[in-house]
């Protein structure tokens, strides 16, 4: 079993994301960067799915091969930052569903709202993997997880690239079911709600949007 939180300290990880928090990063090597730390994050997150045997001839014998048991994986993207990893994600598992949640947050009462929400069906039957650059507050990954249990997820885990402890803590209090998965767990939120010492805001920097 994974833990409730993994962080993946290997250096191929840490290095490229010291690359990716430097404000100098052009757009170009930020995506790169992402597509290519998600895919480390990818090799972490499905350690423990189901193997099963196929046979096989090699060409020198017959042999029990081992291969990935049961259903596909769904990948779900949250809006907009997901498809940042699920890129990279994609490359690696190519035969994956996928499904997009977008949530926005109402200014007014700071909790996420609806806006889309499409994902494959027969989700109580597959890993599901929900993709978002950045756990801050917690509330919008709290919420995708929400509907996805509510569409029947019932094997979820979560990717990150970076988590504030404040966001951690409100998945583990939502969600202690789903494992959580990131290249790094940063010192706090600011007034703002953004992670500090963080990257700034993931969607701007992967789309060149500010
Ligand atoms: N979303 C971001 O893109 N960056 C943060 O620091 C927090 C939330």
């Amino acid at each position: 079993m994974l833990e409730h939180l993994t962080v993946v300290t290997h250096p191929l990880v840490q290095h490229k994301l010291t690359l990716m928090r430097d404000k100098d990063a052009s757009t170009n090597s930020f995506r790169r960067l992402l597509r290519e730390i998600s895919q480390l994050l990818a090799y972490e997150i499905t350690r423990e799915m189901e193997m099963t045997t196929r046979r096989i001839q090699t060409p020198l014998c017959e042999m029990d091969a081992p291969v990935i048991d049961g259903k596909k994986l769904a990948l779900i993207s949250i809006l907009r930052a997901g498809n940042g990893l699920l890129d990279g994600v994609l490359e690696l598992i190519p035969a994956a569903r996928v499904g997009f949640v977008g949530l926005y947050r109402d200014e007014a009462t700071l909790q996420p709202v609806q806006y889309y929400y499409k994902v494959p069906a027969g989700l109580e039957d597959r890993l599901v993997i929900a993709l978002d650059p950045m756990l801050a507050t917690g509330n919008s990954s709290a919420a995708a997880v929400d509907l996805l249990k509510k569409s029947g997820a019932r094997n979820i885990r979560f990717m990150c690239l970076l988590a504030a402890p404040e966001g951690v803590a409100r998945m583990k209090e939502a969600h202690p079911d789903v494992p959580i998965v990131t290249a790094a767990v940063d010192e706090r939120l600011n007034e703002h709600g953004y992670i500090v010492p963080g990257l700034g805001d993931a969607g701007d920097r992967m789309f060149g949007t500010k």
